[in-house]
């Protein structure tokens, strides 16, 4: 089973989605994420997401972003898009055949805000939210339910 995370940047929100889900996971899947923009191809984290995973207890420092491609429709089998843009966005780049291994990560069309022009607070709100909703998905991925 492969997992990716994609939000705007792939520097705040999707590389925090990326280090919880592998940490409650473990080695026995692969979880990557990306970007629906390039424009930080390269780059590592933001250092306020760096700073919360610390926090946290998860290292996510050595993360690099990418965009999203054509071939990670192939190569992931679900693929959880942090908001409605991203979710919006991601659905263009897929095949049909593709697209329902796209959702969003929270459910009750809920979003993960956008935490890059505020403050560290919004990065701790968002950790918070993200390791609720990666707690269920990793139950359900481990119990095949999801
Ligand atoms: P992310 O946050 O999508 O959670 O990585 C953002 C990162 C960069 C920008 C916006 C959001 N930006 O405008 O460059």
């Amino acid at each position: 089973m492969k997992i990716l995370m994609v939000c705007l940047g792939n520097i705040c929100r999707s590389p925090l989605a990326e280090g919880i889900l592998k940490h409650k996971l473990g080695d026995d899947y692969f979880v990557d994420s990306a970007g629906t923009i390039n424009y930080h191809e390269g780059s590592h984290p933001d250092e306020r997401s760096i700073r919360t995973a610390t926090k946290n207890g998860i290292d996510i420092s050595r993360q690099k972003s990418r965009p999203i491609t054509k071939s990670d429709f192939d190569k992931f089998d679900l693929i959880f898009c942090m908001d409605k843009n991203n979710y919006k966005d991601v659905l263009k780049l897929a095949d049909d055949s593709q697209k329902h291994k796209v959702r969003l990560i929270l459910d009750n069309e809920l979003e993960v805000p956008d935490p890059y022009f505020g403050g560290i607070d919004g990065f701790d709100k968002v950790y918070q939210m993200l390791d609720e909703s990666c707690e269920i998905i990793a139950e359900k991925i481990k119990n095949n339910t999801i």
